[in-house]
């Protein structure tokens, strides 16, 4: 078993993304002083932050916050790295535990395989029914309590030579499980990107704040709208929309009576008054939306705005920190407060999301 002496905490992310995840856990580690280094096999949708010992990991995980980081779709502190026999799998992972003094309680137990082409089909069955049994003989031990504020034991396995064994915490994890939402396409939604701006909310806003920020008869900007499906979801929260884009917009959404479609250039338009809701999906440099966006918010011409950024291949990490940076830096220098979150979503490739909210 390897445990003990080092510190772990381990994250899911979409596989080809590991460089980038394991970067950021490293660099939120060295913001509170923490050094450590990542481990990651490339395409696997895991990464191991490797820390000087166990009690290191624990101080991270209990001085940030889940919702800090962009991509990292869920993070785990490390209690063990079990190898697994053959048979009696589950005898396995009690022993480690209880060696451990690791005996509870949780709330519950997960069994998770990362996101990756790399987990066979086997392994990503034997995950799905190895959970009831392990459960039951928790339970029998009296590791489970009913008490939703204890950590979850959570097991990944991306194949069967071992299992990562970890713990996460009640608001400090991603609300869905392994940080993958289960929406569904709705039929009337003109493009699959609607996805990314339903997931988006369900991300960055609370959804006790759901009525006052998307509520009905608001006005909205679309930036890069067509065919519609960002369009589509202001349209369903009852705002006006504003559609910026050359292209054609989808009729049915046009009918709707609440959408305006502007074809001019995204970047030099501007509507009359301010609105609520800006939102851009528009697939530019990445600094060149960025500015835009902080053009918007300095000139508080928006409340609260959705934007991507589609990073470059090479260096997703830097250009992240350049545009957030940038970004900042001028929110700051108007004088604005603020809340900036920004996330590789599941329904996210290439680019990830951010969001901005004025407080004032
Ligand atoms: C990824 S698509 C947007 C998809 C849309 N969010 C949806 O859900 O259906 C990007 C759109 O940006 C538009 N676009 C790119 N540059 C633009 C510009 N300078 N001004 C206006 N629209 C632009 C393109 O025409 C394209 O329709």
């Amino acid at each position: 078993m390897t445990t003990g002496t080092q510190g772990m905490i381990g994250a899911l992310c979409r596989a080809g993304f590991e460089s980038e995840c394991g970067q950021e856990l490293v660099a939120v580690a060295a913001q509170q002083g923490l050094f450590g280094y990542f481990q990651a096999r490339k395409g696997s949708g895991w990464v191991l932050l490797m820390l000087p010992d166990p009690a290191q990991a624990e101080t991270l995980m209990s001085r940030c916050n889940w919702q800090q980081l962009v991509f990292a779709r869920e993070w785990l502190l490390g209690l063990a790295q079990v190898p697994l026999p053959e048979r009696d799998r589950v005898s396995a992972v009690l022993e480690a535990l209880t060696a451990e003094g690791y005996t509870g309680p949780y709330s519950r137990l997960e069994v998770q395989v990362p996101d990756s082409d790399l987990v066979s089909s086997d392994v990503q069955q034997f995950a799905r029914k190895w959970t009831a049994p392990l459960s039951r003989a928790l339970r029998e031990e009296g590791w489970l309590s009913a008490d939703a504020t204890a950590p979850r034991l959570d097991l990944v396995l991306a194949d069967f030579d071992q299992v990562f064994i970890g713990l996460s915490f009640p608001g400090n994890r991603a609300p869905f499980l392994g940080g993958i939402p289960r929406l569904r396409m709705p039929a009337a939604a003109p493009s699959r990107s609607t996805l990314k701006l339903e997931e988006a909310w369900k991300l960055f806003i609370p959804t006790e704040q759901w009525y006052e920020t998307l509520g009905g008869g608001v006005q909205a900007v679309d930036l890069g709208a067509a065919p519609g499906g960002w369009t589509w979801q202001l349209v369903k929260q009852g705002m006006q929309v504003h559609a910026v884009d050359n292209g054609p917009m989808d009729q049915a959404l046009m009918d709707s009576g609440q959408v305006t479609h502007v074809q001019e250039d995204a970047f030099s338009w501007r509507p009359k008054r301010r609105v609520s809701w800006l939102v851009c999906d528009i697939a530019d440099k990445p600094g060149r939306v960025t500015t835009l966006m902080g053009d918007w918010l300095t000139q508080r011409q928006c409340r609260h705005c959705v934007f991507n950024l589609k990073l470059p291949m090479k260096q997703r990490w830097d250009t992240w920190q350049d545009c957030r940076d940038q970004l900042e830096g001028r929110l700051q220098q108007a004088g604005l407060k603020y809340r900036l979150q920004a996330r590789h979503l599941y329904h996210d490739r290439e680019e990830i999301t951010c969001y901005v909210q004025l407080l004032d």
